[in-house]
């Protein structure tokens, strides 16, 4: 009889606390809305065309960001379980809130970890392709996603067996069909809104000496960047490939920070900043572009992403719109001979003001994660990677003849250099 009453007392004792629980959770869940009525976003618009056409979550005015800090006792845990290059924390930090607040990000309850004993709590694994992921965790709760994730191209991945076909729940890359806020665009310095202070008469030519400028550490890229602005060299002495496998930018300061600060000094001296990507493949848009952006000069951009969702065409001079590297540099030669003509590039500027560009992948990721609290958890899985990430179906390779560079489908077995 005792042992029967202290069994039905743990079960009392249980059930309280259950309910205990789950009152807490009801009650600070339902004190607040998740998204705000009649919230204001910014839209510019530009040639009959809405910007911005993609908003991060951390941009979206309509979550009530304050709500979903407002449940702190229950932090979104995501695990790291690889490498990402030689850093341990992927550059972003462990713990709870601070990885997010030091960013910040407006939605701070999450924590990151690398403990691998915390898979099941976790609400996301965080896999990075290019780390070793030969051990994955097969058995894991509904509620722990694998997320695939990769910051360089298809052409510098690994080709992925079919075997892992279904394994992942999501993917974080720079694609714009990814579950997450695009990588690069994660970082952009600036955001949508009226910037009062942009001045519509001032010459953005003015004290610039030299036409264009390429800034990079890769000089054998499969996009043959490189042999295109040789081939543009033929017809201007006045373009320099900067960096790695070029001439030093000349700029001292903390590693870090090198290629912003040498951007911004390649956008006092220089008309055009060469955007050239690596590879020619879907959506592979870098901070090549998204950096340059910020400073006042105009990119032209090599490369196979669908560039006028991010910034409209008055933005931005696409290489592939000319027959050849010549003729490109003919209509440079014409535009910083045409003051009105160059500085048209630059009106868009008027809907941009700086913000900090603090990565922010993760902190779309700590939003998402959130948001679960109200709307639950969508079932996903990644089923098809050859559709998604397999180089022939994405990328594309130059195919060069006479100075003219034809960017086609890849029909070889590409055998990835840097993996
Ligand atoms: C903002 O986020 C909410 C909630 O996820 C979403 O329904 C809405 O479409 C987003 N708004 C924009 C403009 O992306
Ligand atoms: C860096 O300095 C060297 C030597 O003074 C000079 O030849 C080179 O053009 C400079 N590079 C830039 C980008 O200014
Ligand atoms: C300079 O550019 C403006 C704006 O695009 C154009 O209207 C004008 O005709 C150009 N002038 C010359 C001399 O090409
Ligand atoms: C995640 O993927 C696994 C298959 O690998 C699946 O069993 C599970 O239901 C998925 N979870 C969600 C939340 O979609
Ligand atoms: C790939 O296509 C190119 C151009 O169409 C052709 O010249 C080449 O022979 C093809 N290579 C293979 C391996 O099929």
């Amino acid at each position: 009889m005792i042992k029967k009453l202290k069994i039905l007392g743990f079960v009392v004792a249980l059930s309280f606390i259950y309910i205990l629980n789950y009152a807490t959770l009801k009650t600070s869940i339902s004190k607040c809305l998740p998204l705000i009525k009649n919230s204001e976003q910014f839209y510019a618009e530009i040639n009959g065309q809405k910007y911005p056409k993609i908003i991060p979550s951390f941009f979206n005015a309509s979550i009530n960001f304050d709500c979903l800090n407002s449940n702190l006792n229950k932090p979104k845990l995501i695990l790291l379980w690889n490498e990402y290059g030689p850093w341990v924390d992927w550059k972003y930090g462990l713990g709870k809130y601070e990885p997010f607040q030091k960013r910040k990000c407006p939605v701070y309850n999450c924590e990151i970890t690398k403990d691998k004993t915390r898979l099941d709590e976790s609400d996301l694994v965080l896999v990075h392709m290019r780390g070793d992921y030969s051990k994955l965790p097969l058995k894991r709760s509904y509620k722990t996603r694998m997320v695939f994730l990769i910051t360089e191209s298809p052409i510098h991945s690994k080709e992925f067996h079919p075997h892992l076909n279904g394994l992942f729940n999501q993917t974080a890359t720079f694609n714009l069909d990814s579950d997450y806020s695009p990588f690069y665009y994660s970082n952009i310095g600036f955001k949508w809104e009226l910037n009062e202070q942009f001045d519509e008469t001032r010459n953005y030519l003015e004290g610039k000496t030299k036409l264009a400028a390429i800034l990079a550490t890769n000089c054998h890229a499969h996009s043959k960047r490189i042999e295109y602005i040789q081939e543009m060299q033929k017809y201007s002495n006045q373009i320099d490939i900067l960096g790695g496998c070029g001439k030093s930018c000349n700029i001292s300061g903390e590693n870090r920070f090198l290629s912003k600060l040498c951007r911004e000094k390649i956008s006092k001296e220089y008309k055009f900043l060469l955007a050239f990507e690596n590879s020619m493949c879907k959506d592979y848009i870098t901070e090549k572009l998204f950096d340059t952006l910020v400073f006042d000069i105009v990119p032209v951009v090599l490369g196979y992403g669908p560039y006028d969702q991010f910034i409209p065409r008055s933005a931005y001079i696409n290489a592939l719109d000319f027959k050849s590297p010549q003729h490109l540099v003919e209509y440079l030669i014409y535009l910083e001979k045409n003051s009105t003509a160059y500085n048209e590039y630059f009106k868009w500027k008027k809907y941009i003001k700086k913000t900090d560009n603090e990565y922010k992948q993760f902190c779309d990721m700590c939003i998402k994660l959130n948001l679960e609290n109200f709307y639950g958890i969508q079932k996903s899985q990644v089923n098809d990677l050859e559709t998604f990430w397999g180089y022939k179906k994405n990328c594309l390779t130059p195919q060069i003849e006479n100075g003219i560079f034809n960017f086609i489908p890849i029909n070889y077995t590409h055998k990835c250099t840097i993996c």
